[in-house]
């Protein structure tokens, strides 16, 4: 059951430290990445690239950037919550990944 709250005046809907925010990103994470991934395609992200994520959410795109990117490129991501995107933190094998 989600317990709706009132947003402030200016404030984002879904608070960021909702408890249920890691499942409403999983949620969008399911529904855009397959539109997210071609349009990087197109762009031409790989080898080499360095890349900023501002709102990255669980760092699915992130992690996906990083693999493109490879040993020679640089992903940073930024969130204003970073507790969903623990699992997805780097680490020994994500070496192109910097999360702040
Ligand atoms: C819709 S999700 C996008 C996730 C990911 N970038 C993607 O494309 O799948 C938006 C993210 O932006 C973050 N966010 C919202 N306001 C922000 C701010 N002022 N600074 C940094 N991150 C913010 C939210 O916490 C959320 O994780």
């Amino acid at each position: 059951m989600v317990e709706a709250q009132p947003a402030e005046s200016g404030a984002y809907i879904f608070d960021a430290s909702w408890k249920q925010e890691r499942e409403r990103l999983g949620h969008l994470e399911a529904v855009w990445d397959p539109e997210t991934i071609p349009h990087l395609e197109s762009v031409g992200v790989g080898e080499g690239w360095h890349c900023a994520e501002i709102g990255a959410g669980t760092g699915s795109i992130a992690e996906w950037l990083s693999r493109q990117v490879g040993a020679t490129g640089h992903v940073v991501t930024t969130d204003i919550e970073t507790k969903c995107s623990v699992p997805k933190v780097p680490g020994p094998m994500d070496p192109a990944m910097t999360s702040r």
